[in-house]
């Protein structure tokens, strides 16, 4: 493993409250999350990103806290919590949190102090305006639930500031106090063990906002200064960052110090999603060589990170008019599977018409491109969604264990779960299930345990430069390589139905060890390059060489 971790991770993230209830109070917990550790390590994961831990009214699913130096008391103590942090450590995986600094809940002691009067000592943490912005009908992130950015407050007379719901009053990142208490809560954290943050909104946290101004400036100095001080409490911690931007924007984000990254280590790669959504759905992979070809050069030290599925809606903002319409008549042609206008609230697998070799192809491709995967609980089972839940709460159900009540998932009477197990149909828990997969060696979740092993000792993936190999190749078809000091991976993925032979001769004269390390099927002897087989959604992750002994 090289010296930045994360660049070999594979992240796993998931909500503590629908992952294992050890109480049986029908909620989720950290003791129960313990009892998980091992499936995890088996799985391969090496880094849990947990979505929010603390206290919380949870009208945004916890992304709305009250207490940032505290663990939700439905989840456990903050005893509990570093209990946690060591037996993940024992097998070898680390915790990154997610950080949730752009706002606070509106019941937290901050702003109710704040909202009470103009002389209290948390006035200037949040942002005000005592007449009503010009801008109060822009920027909302959530078109649809949210109508304004800019609230009336009748306790504080004055009108506030909120990016995401009018629940969640943002902070005052022009305020030092509030940037030094960031810096506090990060400490704490760093201090009892965790590896990083997830960070989120991160555009956001260094808009310096004016009332009336929908193009705020922005301070990216205060990204450089948390990259400081998180690398000085904790010399290898890493911040991970949703800035779901125009990818020329990027750069900035990641911070340029001499060629050396100083501002965030890893950014989701919103982009990528995108084109892959777009590729899958026209099974045809330009949109994924323009990706790889546009990719901005990362500083020493950037990252990017991958991922299929997360826990908000799949966003295809960034994609034309056109392109969205191909991927929703593919993956969301209801309209109850779409939200906010731009994206789709669905499981991977639902989507693929759970079709195992699609879910397979996906799911290789993104972990074979560049960066760190991400992968979402319950994906490596393929789990599906419930539409008859709200918004998001729909790909939010409770991890499917077994073929006990409740999927395993808790001991509680199904009323008092925090969101219903998915329990009909192909997607219900009798079916998909982590205990029917052990069981199996062809499941889902073995091929999971598979690939990522296989990932794990292709460290190029993660570390090395991968880029398209421009040789004519039948249509569907992507054959892209990763190149890095231990090495090279070659890797093809057949996004169409028809079976093909690829002419890969070129690189023929660089293959000392040309092996099928991860295939959809047994393809035989690989023999010479010149005229490789795949199958329709078939791909072959292929080792060209290795330049170190193993
Ligand atoms: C991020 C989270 C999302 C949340 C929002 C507001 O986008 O991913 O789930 O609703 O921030 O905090």
């Amino acid at each position: 493993m090289g010296d930045r971790w994360y660049s070999e991770a594979v992240v796993y993230c998931l909500d503590i409250d629908t992952y294992a209830d050890s109480d049986g109070d029908g909620v989720g917990d950290i003791r129960g999350l313990i009892g998980r550790l091992d499936y995890l390590a088996r799985l391969g994961v090496t880094c849990l990103w947990l979505h929010p831990i603390h206290p919380s009214p949870n009208r945004d699913d916890g992304y709305d806290a009250t207490d940032f130096y505290n663990v939700d008391p439905r989840f456990g103590t903050l005893g509990d919590f570093a209990e946690l942090l060591h037996q993940a450590q024992n097998r070898g995986i680390r915790v990154i949190i997610d950080l949730v600094v752009n706002h606070t809940s509106d019941e937290h002691p901050w702003f109710q102090s704040a909202r009470s009067s103009p002389d209290s000592p948390y006035r200037d943490w949040f942002v005000w305006s005592d007449t009503e912005p010009a801008d109060r009908h822009q920027g909302m992130v959530f078109p649809g639930e949210q109508d304004e950015t800019w609230s009336y407050d009748r306790t504080a007379k004055a009108w506030f500031y909120h990016r995401f719901y009018k629940f969640q009053p943002d902070l005052n990142f022009a305020n030092p106090k509030v940037r030094a208490e960031i810096k506090k809560i990060m400490s704490f954290w760093l201090q009892l063990g965790v590896a990083g943050f997830r960070m989120d909104a991160v555009p956001f946290i260094i808009e310096l906002t004016e009332p009336g101004n929908p193009n705020s400036p922005k301070d990216f100095e205060f990204l450089t200064e948390l990259r400081q001080h998180v690398q000085w409490r904790r010399g290898d911690a890493v911040l991970l960052a949703e800035a779901n931007v125009e990818p020329d924007q990027l750069p900035t984000f990641f911070g340029d110090a001499g060629g050396s990254g100083n501002r965030i280590h890893m950014l989701f790669d919103f982009m990528l999603n995108g084109r892959l959504m777009l590729a899958l759905a026209r099974q045809d992979p330009e949109s994924l060589i323009e990706g790889l070809r546009d990719t901005p050069k990362l500083p020493v030290g950037g990252q990017w990170a991958t991922f299929l599925r997360n826990h908000d809606e799949i966003d295809l903002s960034r994609l034309t008019t056109e392109q969205r319409n191909q991927v929703y008549a593919q993956f969301g042609p209801d309209e109850d599977m779409r939200i906010y206008d731009r994206g789709i609230r669905r499981r991977l697998a639902p989507m693929l018409g759970n079709d195992r070799r699609r879910v397979e192809l996906a799911y290789a491709l993104q972990f074979s491109l560049r960066g760190t995967p991400v992968l979402r609980y319950g994906e490596e089972i393929g789990m599906g969604e419930d539409l008859s839940l709200p918004g998001r709460e729909a790909i939010r159900t409770p991890m499917q264990w077994s073929y006990q009540p409740n999927a395993g998932f808790s001991t509680a009477d199904p009323e008092k779960l925090v969101r219903p197990v998915i329990d009909k149909g192909d997607f219900g828990y009798q079916t998909v299930n982590v205990t029917a997969q052990r069981g199996d060696p062809k499941s889902l979740l073995a091929w999971f345990e598979r690939m990522i092993r296989t990932l794990r000792e292709a460290p190029e993936i993660g570390s090395g430069s991968t880029t398209h190999i421009d040789v004519p190749v039948p249509a569907g078809v992507l054959a892209h390589r990763a190149d890095g000091p231990t090495g090279t991976m070659v890797f093809l993925h057949n996004l169409g139905t028809d079976d093909v032979e690829v002419d890969l001769s070129t690189l023929e004269k660089e293959a000392d060890l040309p092996i099928d390390v991860l295939a959809d099927r047994g393809y035989g002897e690989l023999g010479k390059l010149g005229a490789v087989k795949l199958t329709g959604h078939g791909y072959r992750w292929i080792r060209l060489c290795r330049s170190q002994p193993f």
